[in-house]
């Protein structure tokens, strides 16, 4: 399968999505996250990193462009382009270095970036749905490839008996 599509009713959900994507990561892979302001990209990277044992709070890093964890033996980096200008900015941050094929890269605004960025090997677009939202997953290359495969054999989750 290189394809997932689904709809994401609430909340949990998105979460949930993030938890099965969080079992496809391996060093190196590079995730877009599209979609508007409020789709859910931040919540789904915070699914993904409680599925890894994160249990602090993982803030849009607006701002700071990137968060950095280390979580379940995996370097993850988390970026927001949304606000940035000027590639220098990029330059002038070290940020090249964070692509060096070890950590994860999960990246909303990855088109706010101007083309700085090593390509997607994974592209996840959300958008709002009714009051919920629609997500598509698709695999770019062949990690990419195995991590929607590996995604897809854990979504949707199945309910959880008690
Ligand atoms: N499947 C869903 N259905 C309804 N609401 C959702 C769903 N997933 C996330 N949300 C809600 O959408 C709101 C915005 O989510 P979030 O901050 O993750 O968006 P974002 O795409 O990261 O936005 P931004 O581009 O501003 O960074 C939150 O209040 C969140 O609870
Ligand atoms: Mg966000």
């Amino acid at each position: 399968m290189v394809a997932l599509k689904t709809f994401l009713p609430d909340e949990d959900a998105t979460l949930a999505l993030g938890a099965a994507l969080a079992a496809g990561l391996e060093p190196g892979l590079v995730i877009y996250l599209r979609g508007e302001l409020g789709a859910g990209k931040t919540t789904l990277v915070r699914g993904v990193l409680r599925a890894l044992g994160h249990s602090g709070p993982v803030r849009s890093p607006t701002y700071a462009l990137v968060e950095l964890y280390e979580v379940s033996r995996l370097h993850l980096h988390h970026f927001d382009f949304y606000r940035f200008h000027d590639p220098r900015e990029w330059i002038d941050a070290g940020f090249r270095e964070t692509f060096n094929g070890r950590s994860v890269s999960l990246i909303e605004w990855p088109e706010k970036a101007g083309g700085i960025l090593p390509p997607a090997d994974v592209e996840i677009a959300l958008t709002t749905s009714g009051c919920g939202r629609s997500a598509s997953c698709i695999g770019n290359s062949p990690r990419g490839l195995r991590c929607i495969a590996r995604l897809a054999e854990r979504y949707p989750p199945s309910p959880s008996v008690s």
